[in-house]
């Protein structure tokens, strides 16, 4: 392919030391506008900041200091409004809003960018964007919880099934498993809360990458824009992007948790199972199946895990082995980072809709109950209490389960006589420990599956989650 040269470099800060432009595809490689457009917001709130600071140490007079105020916002203002026309030879959102700005106040809109590059205004859009971003997903998080705490409080009293290895196990209450997705959600909060407080540090000031000689105030537009600290390296500071790899990692632990929900819920609300029933506003039908109610939003839920980690993936190989400092590979950091919030967040959002309209099926539950030997482990645990060895108690209990299922029967329905012949600790009070409603009162220490258990948990989650 032929490669076109125009001579003329008429846009461009850099016209100074380059004289030929690029050919339109290697233009098109070199934009990041359509991905750092959404950067818009930070970056005038951030060169507000640093021009107040250029125009507090009498880098910039007054009157200059009005001029880049006034020219900022209302190129803020045609942004908001879709007016600004975005020309991707400009490369980035940096560059639009720079070159508006001279377009409107003149040659005064070129002192903007004294003691500051490119690259520590990136970095510094950038963290104010995370800071954003953890915030979002933090409530996203918290809804997702008070959906999860309302249905476990709802399904409070409903016995069903625990499963290991998908095998029944043991009986527990509806609301604790519901609530074991509200603990892996708090891990994540609490992941994005320590991210954010690595995010919160503010790199304006750093320069290119080796700061600036000019008699800047960084702990002033620190102060403006909220941040919590400066950083301390310029070198780092400019070219670190492990804020966005922390939270690109929360996002996808996040996925993953709801990955590991929706598919619980998929298989619940299979005809098979029969535990759940989907609001249909959550799910789709067939175009040739006319009886079919696909649980698609959780389909898309467990698959939007699969990006989450892509991307992780992929902002970890695009900073792996990157010579000191900026290098222009970063500014694809952006396509991970965004479309993995606006993935989980979304997922987030309608994940709490799911639970929100979701109900349990309890006479279906109810009924099938009785299946699987649900209170198999209780029997042993009451031959155990009674003095003979847990391990006994597991092989006495084993052969008194092969022996009802060849029969079809539950343990309960084993005659008194039987019970006795396999163990005579077993006495006539062994009748409530069995079937799955009685065991699951008599649950003991704290985190077990029983009422007195989810009352504490519900009355711990309610606290939290005001
Ligand atoms: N659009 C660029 C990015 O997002 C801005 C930094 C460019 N810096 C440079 N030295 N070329 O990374």
């Amino acid at each position: 392919m032929a490669v076109k040269k125009t001579s003329k470099r008429s846009n461009k800060s850099w016209q100074g030391r380059l004289t030929a432009d690029a050919d339109a595809q290697t233009a098109a490689m070199l934009a990041s506008l359509d991905a750092d457009f959404a950067l818009w917001r930070y970056d005038i709130v951030a060169s507000i900041a640093h021009a107040e600071m250029l125009g507090e140490c009498k880098l910039i007079s007054r009157a200059d200091l009005a001029k880049i105020k006034s020219g900022l916002k209302s190129v803020a203002g045609d942004l908001e409004s879709g007016k600004l026309k975005l020309r991707i030879e400009l490369e980035d959102i940096h560059m639009v809003i720079e070159k508006a700005l001279i377009d409107r106040i003149g040659d005064v809109g070129g002192k903007l960018h004294t003691g500051r590059s490119r690259n520590d205004q990136v970095a510094t859009d950038l963290r104010l964007w995370a800071r954003d971003a953890e915030d979002n997903l933090k409530d996203a998080i918290a809804a997702m919880q008070e959906a999860l705490v309302a249905k476990a409080e709802q399904y409070s009293h409903v016995v069903m099934p625990a499963y290991t290895h998908l095998q029944r196990a043991q009986p527990i209450l509806a609301g604790h498993a519901l609530l074991a997705y509200a603990e892996m959600l708090q891990r994540d909060f609490d992941r994005l809360d320590d991210a954010r407080r690595r995010t919160d540090v503010c790199p304006l000031g750093s320069g290119a990458v080796a700061g600036t000689s000019l008699p800047i105030d960084r702990k002033a537009t620190a102060q403006a824009l909220g941040f919590t600290d400066i950083s301390r390296n310029s070198i780092d500071a400019t070219s670190d992007r492990d804020f966005l790899a922390e939270l690109c990692f929360a996002c996808a632990m996040i996925g993953v948790h709801l990955s590991r929900w929706a598919e619980d819920w998929i298989i619940y609300s299979s005809v098979e199972f029969g535990a759940i029933e989907l609001d249909d506003a959550y799910c789709t039908s067939s175009s040739m199946m006319p009886q079919k109610k696909n649980a698609d939003t959780l389909e898309l839920i467990r698959g939007k895990s699969a990006a989450a980690i892509a991307q992780l993936t992929g902002i970890l190989t695009l900073i792996k082995g990157l010579p000191l400092a900026y290098n222009r590979d970063l500014q694809d950091d952006k396509r991970f980072a965004f479309a993995t919030v606006a993935a989980i967040h979304q997922a987030l959002g309608v994940a709490a809709g799911i639970v929100a309209t979701t109900e349990f099926n309890e006479s279906r539950i109810a009924a099938g109950l009785d299946a699987g030997f649900l209170d198999a482990t209780a029997l042993a645990e009451y031959i155990t209490a009674k003095g003979i060895p847990f391990r006994s108690a597991h092989q006495i209990v084993g052969k008194l389960v092969a022996r009802a299922d060849k029969q079809g029967k539950t343990l309960a329905e084993i005659p008194p006589a039987d019970l006795q012949a396999a163990c005579d600790k077993i006495a006539p009070d062994v009748a409530k420990h069995l079937g799955a409603a009685n065991v699951v009162k008599r649950y003991s220490p704290e985190g077990s599956a029983g009422a007195k258990q989810l009352r504490k948990q519900l009355a711990f989650w309610k606290k939290k989650l005001g």
